[in-house]
């Protein structure tokens, strides 16, 4: 017995840390390419990254509502998550696919959030940009941590930005070096890198992208962690 549970504590012990990979799911929600295993490519710690194409998504937005498309990625999404994921990445309007996740509690872990950009439907109130964005961080507050990609143009400031920070559901901004905090939601972190609303599909963003999900496990595997300087992220 004894002999047994050192060889239990030596396997154990044995395994390297690196062997544990983690996955996430990179749900295309009729967004633009990102060149995912070019990301992979760059990740410091061990992950990788499986993507779900909703290919009915972007014509059904376009002939019938965010809605409509929303209701026939379900069966899709819901399948998609019976495998076990441990951060999910949503791009644009992508970020309303993810809050009904979380409504409808498939979801309730980690988010690499890229140019996140919320659209009135039944789990989201409509009437303006302001109740959009109060309603979707109503949603994301609920889970965590969550990691913020942007553009540097002055839209990405105004649409995804100020969006965020005028709800003051996460307090202000606390601007730092390259990771930017929030005063109420210690586990959120944004960063912006060069470009539009397209620079997440700029293959020069690939490493930036790379460090974002690095960045993101790094306070999601300690949450001690989460208060740590920008330096060391
Ligand atoms: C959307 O509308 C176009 C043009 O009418 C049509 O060709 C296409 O099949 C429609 N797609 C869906 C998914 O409704």
């Amino acid at each position: 017995m004894k002999g047994f549970l050192c060889m239990a504590l030596l396997l154990f012990h044995v395994q390297p840390a690196s062997a544990q990979q983690l996955r996430l799911l990179a749900i295309n929600a009729a967004n633009s390419e990102v060149d995912w295993p070019l990301v992979e490519s760059f990740a410091k710690k061990s992950w990788s990254v499986q993507e779900l194409k909703l290919d009915r998504f972007g014509p059904l937005m376009r002939n019938f509502s965010f809605q409509a498309a929303l209701d026939d990625s379900e069966e899709l999404l819901q399948k998609a998550l019976t495998e076990k994921f441990d951060a999910l990445i949503a791009s644009s309007k992508g970020v309303n696919v993810v809050t009904s996740l979380i409504q409808r509690h498939l979801w309730d872990g980690p988010l690499v959030l890229l140019s996140p950009i919320p659209n009135a439907c039944d789990h989201i109130r409509g009437g303006g940009w302001e109740e959009e964005w109060r309603s979707t961080m109503e949603v994301l507050m609920n889970v965590g941590p969550v990691a913020i990609g942007t553009g540097t143009s002055q839209d990405e400031a105004l649409f995804v930005v100020d969006g965020i920070a005028e709800t003051e559901l996460c307090g202000k901004l606390i601007k730092g070096g390259s990771t930017h905090r929030f005063e109420k939601c210690p586990g959120w972190i944004l960063r912006s890198f060069q470009g539009d609303h397209g620079w997440k599909s700029d293959w020069t963003n690939a490493p930036h992208i790379a460090r974002l999900i690095d960045s993101l496990f790094h306070v999601a595997l300690a949450p001690a962690n989460a208060q740590a300087p920008s330096s060391e992220l």
